[in-house]
């Protein structure tokens, strides 16, 4: 059997503030498959982004392990986390994230940099051309649309084909036309490239283009009902 690319074990996650603890990720177990493509299911408020920035290793959790392609991601410090998530991990965040001060290009740019890859500009370009953005390369992100945005976020997290793709509901701000050329290049690297996609959508087409779906409610993990 091969080893999973991810495997979560009694994941938990809490918070403290003045206003007392919050379970905002309770005793969570599952792991997925190399191809697998996987929806991430649930209300608002569920867990959803708070579990895939703890897959990606971006945010830490309160107890329980997390592997990544057979590292266990919180043994590392954070420089090694860091570079493990540079090497296998794309992360398209809800909010976008992009960097305010460099170009479209440049934001789809910077993670081939950080690869030391010397044809990053070309290939960036590349893809901005593929998500429809090719007219769009020398624009700040504060004169983009959301739509726009969204893509540029995606370009970044796509252009380095990496072994595992994680999106935070990857086409809410985009129209129904984009949002199915996104997928469509989405569900072509994990069938071309063999990347394993986990996405958080509230889309129920999008999911049900997924292998299997994963429902949080209220940061607990439902099962499937055929598996109950
Ligand atoms: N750092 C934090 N401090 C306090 N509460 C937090 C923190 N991070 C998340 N939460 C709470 O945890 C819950 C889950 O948040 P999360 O963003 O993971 O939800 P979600 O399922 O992604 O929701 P949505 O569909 O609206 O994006 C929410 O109630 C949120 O307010
Ligand atoms: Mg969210």
């Amino acid at each position: 059997m091969t080893e999973p690319i991810i495997a979560v074990e009694r994941l938990t996650k809490r918070v403290t503030d003045s206003t007392g603890t919050l379970t905002i990720l309770h005793d969570i177990d599952f792991a997925l498959a190399r191809r697998e493509s996987v929806a991430i299911v649930g209300a608002s408020g569920s867990g959803k982004s708070t579990l895939l920035s703890i897959l990606a290793g971006l945010d830490t959790p309160t107890a329980g392990t997390v592997r990544l392609d057979g590292v266990d991601l919180f043994a590392l410090d954070e420089d090694r986390r860091a570079a493990v998530r540079a090497a296998k991990v794309g992360f398209v965040f809800q909010s976008f994230q992009l960097m305010a001060n460099l170009t479209a290009l440049e934001n789809v740019m910077l993670p081939l940099e950080l690869q030391g890859r010397p044809d990053a500009r070309q290939r960036a370009a590349a893809m901005l051309e593929r998500v429809g953005l090719g007219q769009r390369l020398g624009h700040y992100p504060r004169v983009l649309s959301g739509g726009e945005q969204q893509r540029v976020a995606l370009a970044r997290a796509f252009v380095v084909e990496p072994e595992l793709l994680l999106a935070d509901e990857p086409t809410g701000s985009l129209d129904f036309a984009t949002g199915e050329t996104v997928m469509d290049l989405m569900f072509s690297l994990n069938r071309e490239r063999g990347t394993t996609l986990v996405l958080v959508t509230h889309d129920r087409g999008i999911a049900a283009r997924c292998d299997r779906q994963i429902r949080l409610e209220a940061g607990r993990l439902m099962l499937p009902a055929e598996a109950v």
